[in-house]
């Protein structure tokens, strides 16, 4: 069985259908990249998931549960965490602070501790400024904090929705690369990317979508490979 199976989901806004037919299947310990352009419905997809947004159609399973009528803090609570795509952090507030709104379902001090302590050792430069407010971060850093006060309520699920966005190359590649350590060890993850190229070559399995439908799914190498991907997701050159 699946992770998570996303089936056929058809979410609107209003009269606006932005999702009409996205199905996907997330095995345990993959990394699943949602590729496709700007508008495609990516982020309502994932915020559907999170039970920010409630489908019109569709069903979504977690280990075999639908999930899709739960209120948002009940989805985290049964492990699936989501790092916004924007990063929406609280630039008034410490690194520590950011950190500890991940675990606000939480009671264990002593776990929360703990992780706080992995947080600091996968991106030591937070562990440095953990009292430093977000708001005064690069790029790259806030990205980090995102993801680190995702991984503060110990998902089972990571979703990351344009975790390069504005990022350097070689800061897109250092958040990669920590995706990647993360599923490594034992962290599914579901990352959404509008950069295809880094997205595909990190992927166990990876989907299209556009407008709102999913239209191609392979692994990562079929895609990279695929021509039909190259002309509209990864731009001149790839494919000569
Ligand atoms: N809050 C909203 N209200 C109305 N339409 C929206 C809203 N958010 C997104 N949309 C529309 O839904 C479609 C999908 O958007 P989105 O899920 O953000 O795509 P992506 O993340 O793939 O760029 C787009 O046409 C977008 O304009
Ligand atoms: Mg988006």
């Amino acid at each position: 069985m699946a992770f998570l199976e996303v089936r056929d989901l058809t979410v609107a806004y209003g009269a606006i259908q932005a999702v009409r037919g996205v199905s996907f299947t997330v095995e345990q310990g993959q990394i699943v990249s949602l590729i496709g352009s700007n508008g495609a419905g990516k982020t309502t997809t994932l915020r559907t998931i999170s039970g920010l947004l409630r489908p019109v159609a569709g069903e979504i399973l977690l280990a075999g549960e639908p999930i899709h009528r739960l209120p948002a803090h009940e989805i985290l609570a049964r492990g699936v965490a989501h790092s916004p795509e924007g990063r929406r952090l609280f630039a008034r507030m410490t690194v520590e602070e950011n950190l500890r709104l991940g675990a606000y379902t939480r009671k264990d001090e002593a776990g929360i501790v703990a992780d706080l302590d992995r947080v600091y050792s996968l991106f030591p430069v937070l562990g440095e400024r953990r009292r430093n407010k977000a708001g005064l971060f690069s790029g790259g850093e806030q990205q980090m904090l995102a993801i680190g006060r995702a991984l503060m309520s110990r998902p089972k699920l990571l979703m990351l929705d344009e975790p390069s966005m504005g990022l350097s190359p070689i800061m897109t590649q250092k958040i990669l690369d920590t995706v990647r350590e993360l599923r490594d060890e034992g962290t599914t993850v579901l990352l959404v990317e509008q950069n295809a190229l880094a997205a595909l070559g990190l992927s166990d399995h990876a989907y299209v979508i556009d407008l709102g439908r999913t239209t191609l799914s392979g692994s990562g190498r079929e895609l990279l490979a695929d021509p039909r991907v190259q002309e509209a997701y990864l731009g001149e050159g790839v494919a000569s």
